[in-house]
């Protein structure tokens, strides 16, 4: 394997934050369309979809509802693939990537938040955080911990560590749920509706973090919302109505 193909260098991980080309495309989508097909109907969720995401950016994604945005972030975050069009990630289409190339970039570059937080309610706060780098073999267990705990203490809960979800308000859950990815170091998070079930205060926190993360930390970030004020403190908001990118 040569180093231009080598896992570590998907994203060309020493380049990017916040000293990175602002104009180097990260996630380019040709002509892509999602059609879903169900015994009774056909529906296109996604129609001729043209959008470059560059490195470093915040991006926000309105529409109203059904029109396509967690299609989207799911087919940029390599968790479903468009039924036509190219989606290329660091200047190559997927399709030229290996399975074990793409495990890696969805497993180890790409974070996910979303508005339910999905947290494992057995699970203690550090427990959760730790949860993804089980799956990393290079990572021992000294620093499964010690990234967790970095982490939650960016987010500002090392003092919840020990608590369950249960015992958490939805601000701080969501705070986790953003430890959990930044865990693994993405370079990228995707995050579908992350204020949603939020009031405007906590609302206003985790967005306060998620643009931190972007300008300190160099993080590109997705993010799928509702909320015209939020979108608004991002660089770009791309609109969409039934499918299509309309804005
Ligand atoms: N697995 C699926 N099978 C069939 N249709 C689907 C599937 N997933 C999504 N759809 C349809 O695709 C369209 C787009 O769905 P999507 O979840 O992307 O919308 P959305 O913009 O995220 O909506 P919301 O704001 O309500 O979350 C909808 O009409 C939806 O019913
Ligand atoms: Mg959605």
């Amino acid at each position: 394997m040569n180093s231009t193909t080598a896992p570590g260098n998907l994203f060309a991980s020493s380049e990017i934050g916040v000293a990175a080309a602002p104009t180097t495309p990260m996630i380019k989508l040709t002509d892509i369309e999602k059609v879903y097909q169900t015994k009774t109907i056909e529906t296109v969720a996604l129609n001729r979809v043209n959008l470059t995401i560059n490195k470093g950016e915040f991006v926000s994604i309105m529409g109203p509802s059904g029109c396509g945005k967690s299609t989207l972030l799911s087919i940029m975050g390599l968790l479903d693939e468009p039924s036509s069009g190219q989606v290329e990630i660091a200047g190559r289409p997927v399709t030229s990537y290996s399975d074990k190339e793409l495990a890696h970039l969805r497993n180890q570059k790409i974070g996910f938040v979303f508005q339910s937080y999905h947290l494992i309610n057995d699970l203690s706060v550090l427990d959760n955080v730790e949860l993804p780098l089980l799956y990393r073999s290079s990572v021992s267990g000294k620093e499964r911990r010690q990234r967790a705990h970095a982490a939650l203490d960016k987010v500002g809960l090392s003092a919840r560590t020990n608590h369950f979800p249960s015992q958490l308000s939805g601000g701080q859950r969501q705070r986790v749920a953003i430890a959990r990815a930044l865990a693994g170091n993405p370079e990228l998070i995707l995050a579908d509706e992350p204020t949603g079930n939020l009031d405007s205060v906590m609302g206003e926190e985790i967005m306060d973090l998620l643009l931190g993360l972007n300008r300190n930390d160099g993080v590109t970030i997705i993010m799928v919302t509702h909320d015209e004020q939020q979108a608004l403190k991002t660089e770009r908001v791309i609109r969409f109505f039934d499918g299509s990118q309309v804005s």
